[in-house]
């Protein structure tokens, strides 16, 4: 067990350099398979999602060699074998084993997954789509068996605009025979990234980041150099550290539009940040004009940046507001944030903040990725010394996060308990 200790009340200075994104990641490496010869990945961000993909590659017979930032993965060598719980249960991500090994071997069999209990997070339109390009799908002992004799090109219409459902369903039917539309699509920029490393492959995918996407079947997919875009919730999280505790804190390796949500929320609350066209620099700031958001699917609010937000909130002299409309579960954070001294009440799915108020330092547990990324936040601000335990969630998807921080004068520790 690993837990984090943050002495609070520092300002912060310097620069943060953002790493790749773990979003696109997660889907890219399943990915991989789909082609006959050698990948190339740069920017994969060393975390522990990343890692774990990486071990499931390797037990599927893949050769994968990692070097710092960049991954190289032989996927000819790959066995179609049953991804077991010891594997599928490390992170949600590994859901995309489904549409890549369908899509290359035309079955599959894999546990269910696992990842952030923020609600129910059910699968049902990664299946419908799989099931409308010609899969039959079986259920036994927790563990799905998905079978095609043959995948073909079909109209696809997602109920909800779901992230995993769009990813899942190129990766499926890049390799199908004839065309697959895919209506309201989600049209997160890690989408667009995905469809662009699978074109780089040889895929026929038109439409991504629209709410329609089109896809031509190919024969085969091969090899090829891919990029993986800035992580824009890493991006956005060290934005709001700058908005509480920076100084001059310059955050690069940005793509700005990506993040327009947050800055622009942050410049209507009266931050002082200067945007560049690939960072921004950002001074804190001791009092906020109060907000309401709404988490929505992009290019709205995103729900990943809900939670460190919402501790941004305790400088706001005011009421603001938080709604979620994604998960529902995703407030689990909120108790935490009380015991360190701010002033919340929940109901469903809206939170209210009173504010202002001044955090005090005090043994709290992280309970989901971006939940440990608001009790960071909290006790950079926070008066004495923060306990943050079960920081393991943490370290699943913000790459060298202590070290960064430390790098621009925050008093952090990462320990073994
Ligand atoms: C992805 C991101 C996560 C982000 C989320 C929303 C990854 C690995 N994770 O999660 O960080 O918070 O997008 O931007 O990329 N739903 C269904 N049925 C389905 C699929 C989804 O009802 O088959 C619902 C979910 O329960 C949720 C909503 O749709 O309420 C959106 O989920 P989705 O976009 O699929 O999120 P994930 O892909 O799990």
């Amino acid at each position: 067990m690993k837990m984090i200790n943050i002495e609070g009340n520092h300002d912060l200075s310097g620069t943060i350099k953002i790493s790749g994104a773990k979003n696109s990641s997660v889907a890219i490496l399943p990915a991989s398979i789909l082609a006959s010869t050698d990948v190339t990945i740069c920017n994969i961000p060393e975390i522990t999602d990343t890692d774990a993909l990486c071990e499931i590659l390797e037990y599927l017979g893949a050769d994968v060699r990692r070097a710092s930032e960049s991954v190289v993965i032989t996927p000819s060598t790959i066995e179609n074998k049953f991804i077991p719980e010891k594997y599928s249960k490390k992170l949600r991500a590994s859901y995309y084993f489904m549409g890549a090994l369908l899509g290359k071997f035309k079955h599959v069999e894999i546990s269910l997954p696992g990842g952030c209990s923020i609600g129910a997070r059910p699968i049902n339109l990664h299946l419908k789509g799989f099931e409308s390009l010609g899969a039959k799908i079986t259920m036994e002992e927790e563990k799905y068996i998905v079978h095609a004799e043959e995948l073909k090109g079909a109209n696809i219409y997602l109920d909800i605009a779901s992230v995993g459902a769009t990813i899942n369903i190129m990766l499926a039917a890049v390799l199908a025979k004839g065309k697959t539309i895919i209506d309201n699509a989600a049209k997160e920029p890690e989408i667009v990234n995905v469809a662009t490393f699978l074109n780089n492959m040889g895929a026929k995918i038109t439409g991504a980041g629209t709410s329609q996407i089109r896809i031509m079947g190919v024969e085969e997919l091969k090899g090829c150099f891919h990029e993986i875009i800035p992580d824009r919730i890493e991006a956005g999280t060290y934005t709001i550290i700058g908005a509480l505790v920076g100084n001059n804190l310059k955050i690069y390796n940005i793509i700005p539009e990506h993040i327009e949500a947050l800055t622009s929320k942050l410049q209507e609350m009266g931050a002082d940040i200067e945007i560049g066209s690939d960072y921004l620099i950002i001074n804190k700031k001791e009092e906020y004009l109060p907000t309401n958001i709404k988490t929505l699917v992009y290019p709205g609010f995103p729900t990943d940046l809900q939670q460190p937000f919402s501790v941004l909130l305790s400088r706001c002299n005011g009421i603001s507001t938080i709604e979620e409309t994604i998960f529902e579960n995703r407030f689990m954070h909120l108790p935490e944030l009380k015991k360190m001294g701010m002033k919340i009440t929940k109901e469903k799915t809206k939170a209210t903040f009173f504010g202002k108020c001044n955090l005090k330092g005090n043994e709290v547990v992280a309970t989901d990725l971006r939940a440990g990324a608001a009790l960071i936040v909290a006790a950079l601000i926070a008066e004495g010394t923060t306990t943050i335990k079960n920081v393991e969630h943490i370290l699943r998807g913000y790459e060298g996060i202590i070290e960064k921080l430390k790098d621009v004068g925050a008093k952090i520790e990462l320990k073994e308990i």
